[in-house]
């Protein structure tokens, strides 16, 4: 299968701000992709580079060096069918969540007769219809990171990037906003890249993880997730599944899994 993103030995330097600081390599030869309909979990340390790969695959910023494929044409800026998600949700606070979620398709002139139905199904799977005509001030953060993929979700997004989406949110409502995910997954069948600090969270959601290295960023492995779907928590009992997430935990902290378990 052709892969939606494919990222080709990209590297990326970001130049220094004032003559006193070091330029910083945040990427170094970064290969990856992201297949059609597939889940990727990104992780690695703080400051390794993921939400850098991130921004690039969103058009943000233009790697230093390689190539980044979109759906074998080579990407250029921004565009509609790739979406962000990020940690802070950035809503509008003077609209409701309605409005929030009906912004794209309201700013691109699309007929309300075409948006509307569809903002109201999103608006359900999201679990906010009780809640469409609040404003963002009264809303849990869960709810306003609901409302967040929800407004993605209703320009018809090919991929949807999430940057620690759920990394400010308390344990179980974290659990919940996995689940409401793996749904919205399954129902429009996206291609999701996702960034996490939690390899829990990471197994649980995605297909396939890359870890990268300590910055600059490398891919320092990648995991096929050998978890059958649909995946329930019962999985975070399982002794495959914890043995995995060791073996990552110690790839992370640099450390043999034997000498990390001692
Ligand atoms: N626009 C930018 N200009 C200058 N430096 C940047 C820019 N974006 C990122 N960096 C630097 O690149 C490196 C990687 O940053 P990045 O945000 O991608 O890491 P991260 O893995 O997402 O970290 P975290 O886990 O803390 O979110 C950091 O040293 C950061 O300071
Ligand atoms: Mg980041």
């Amino acid at each position: 299968m052709r892969s939606t993103i494919e990222l080709i030995n990209v590297s990326q330097e970001f130049a220094a701000q004032s003559s006193a600081q070091k330029s910083t390599v945040a990427l170094a030869s970064v290969n990856m992709h992201i297949d059609k309909k597939e889940i990727v979990a990104l992780v690695g340390p703080s400051g390794c580079g993921k939400s850098t790969v991130l921004n690039i695959i969103a058009g943000f910023v233009r790697p230093t060096s390689g190539q980044v494929l979109f759906d074998g044409s080579v990407l250029s800026g921004i565009g509609p069918e790739r979406l962000v998600v990020f940690q802070t949700p950035a809503l509008f606070p003077w609209q409701t969540v309605r409005d929030n979620v009906t912004f794209g398709p309201r700013m691109r002139g699309v007929a309300i007769a075409e948006y509307q139905p569809l903002a109201e199904r999103i608006i359900a799977d999201v679990g906010l219809t009780d809640f469409q005509y609040h404003y963002p001030y009264q809303l849990s953060g869960g709810m306003r990171q609901r409302t967040q993929i929800a407004r993605a979700l209703v320009n018809k997004p090919e991929v949807l990037l999430l940057d620690e989406p759920f990394g400010a949110l308390d344990a179980q409502t974290r659990l919940e906003m996995q689940e409401m995910l793996l749904g919205i997954w399954e129902r429009y069948q996206a291609t999701i890249l996702f960034i996490t600090h939690d390899v829990e969270e990471a197994l649980f959601l995605s297909d396939r993880m890359y870890v990268l290295s300590a910055r600059p960023g490398r891919v320092q492995r990648e995991i096929k997730v050998p978890f059958e779907r649909p995946r329930r928590y019962s999985l975070f009992g399982d002794e495959a599944f914890a043995r995995l997430k060791a073996e990552i935990l110690a790839m992370l902290h640099g450390k043999p899994d034997a000498e990390h378990a001692a």
